[in-house]
C-alpha cells in the first residue's frame, strides 16, 4: 500500500469530525499529523496536538507560525463555527456573525499566511479546504454561516489561481455528515440514519495527499457517504438547508 511516511501534515479543526477523520487517515497511512484545535483530540496517542484558539488571533497566528518553522507537506483547514442554531437573519446576533468570520474566514486566513510558505518549499504541498455546499447554494436559515463558507470557498480558488508550488483542493460533503458540531444544534432524538460518517473523507483526503492534489488543482470535490467523490463543476452540491426528521 503507498504510504504517507516521512510526511509531516497539519490539520486546523481535527479534534472532531470530518478533520479529525482527515487526521485519522493521513496518520493511518504513515504521516506525521498534528492537529490544532482548542481541545485535545480523544483517545488519539497518534496524533500530536497544538492548542489553537482561533478566534484569538495573536495566539493562533504565533502558534500557526512556529508549526510552519518544520517541514510541511500538507495542511487541512476543517475549524467551523456553525453557531448555535439555524436562525432567519433578524433572529440572529452580530456575535455569532462576528464569530463565524473569526474561526471560518481570518481563520482560514492566518492559516494560509503562516502555512503557505513551508508548503510551497515541500514543491508541491497540498493545501485541502473543507468546504460546503452552502457556498454553491446559500444557505437560508443560516445565512452567516452560508455567508462565511462562500468567502472561504473563493478566498482559497483565489489562492488556488495564484499558486503554482502549493496545490489547493476543497472537498466537500454530498449531504449531511453525523459530526459533533451538528449534533450540538439538533434535538437529542434525531435520526441521523440519513447522515454520513466523517470517515467518507478518509480516501479522498488520503488519494490527495499521495498525490499532492495532482489534477485537482483549484477544484471541489464532492464527496458521498461511500467516499466516492466527483468535481462540483460535473456535480453541483445539493442544498441541506431543510432540516428534516
Ligand atoms: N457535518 C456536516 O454535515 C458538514 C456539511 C457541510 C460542510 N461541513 C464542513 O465540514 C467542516 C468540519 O465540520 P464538522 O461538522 O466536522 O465540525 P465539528 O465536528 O464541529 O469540528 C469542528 C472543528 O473545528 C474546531 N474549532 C471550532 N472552533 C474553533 C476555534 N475557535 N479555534 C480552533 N478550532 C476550532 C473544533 O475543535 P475544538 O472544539 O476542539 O476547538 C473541531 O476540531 C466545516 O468546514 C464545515 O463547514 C460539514
Amino acid at each position: 500500500m503507498a504510504s504517507l511516511a516521512g510526511r509531516r501534515m497539519i490539520v486546523v479543526g481535527g479534534s472532531t469530525g470530518i478533520g479529525r477523520a482527515i487526521a485519522d487517515a493521513w496518520s493511518a497511512a504513515g504521516a506525521d499529523v498534528t492537529v490544532c484545535s482548542r481541545n485535545r483530540p480523544a483517545d488519539a496517542p497518534h496524533l500530536r496536538w497544538e492548542r489553537i484558539d482561533l478566534t484569538e488571533p495573536d495566539q493562533a497566528r504565533e502558534r500557526l507560525t512556529g508549526l510552519a518553522a518544520g517541514r510541511v507537506d500538507a495542511a487541512c483547514f476543517s475549524a467551523v463555527h456553525y453557531g448555535d442554531r439555524r436562525a432567519h437573519f433578524s433572529d440572529g446576533s452580530e456575535a455569532e456573525w462576528r464569530r463565524q468570520l473569526a474561526v471560518n474566514v481570518t481563520g482560514l486566513w492566518l492559516t494560509l499566511h503562516a502555512l503557505l510558505p513551508p508548503l510551497r518549499a515541500a514543491g508541491p504541498g497540498l493545501f485541502l479546504g473543507v468546504s460546503s455546499e452552502v457556498a454553491f447554494n446559500a444557505g437560508p436559515g443560516r445565512s452567516g454561516y452560508a455567508a462565511s463558507k462562500a468567502a472561504a470557498k473563493v478566498l482559497l480558488d483565489s489562492v488556488a489561481q495564484e499558486e503554482d508550488a502549493v496545490r489547493v483542493v476543497q472537498v466537500l460533503p454530498a449531504g449531511m455528515v453525523d459530526t459533533p458540531g451538528i449534533r450540538r444544534r439538533r434535538a437529542p432524538a434525531f435520526d441521523y440514519s440519513a447522515y454520513a460518517r466523517p470517515s467518507s473523507f478518509g480516501p479522498v483526503a488520503t488519494r490527495l495527499a499521495l498525490t499532492a492534489g495532482n489534477g485537482h488543482h483549484g477544484d471541489s470535490l464532492v464527496v458521498d457517504g461511500n467516499g466516492d467523490w466527483a468535481s462540483a463543476n460535473d456535480r453541483r452540491p445539493a442544498s441541506q438547508s431543510v432540516v428534516r426528521g
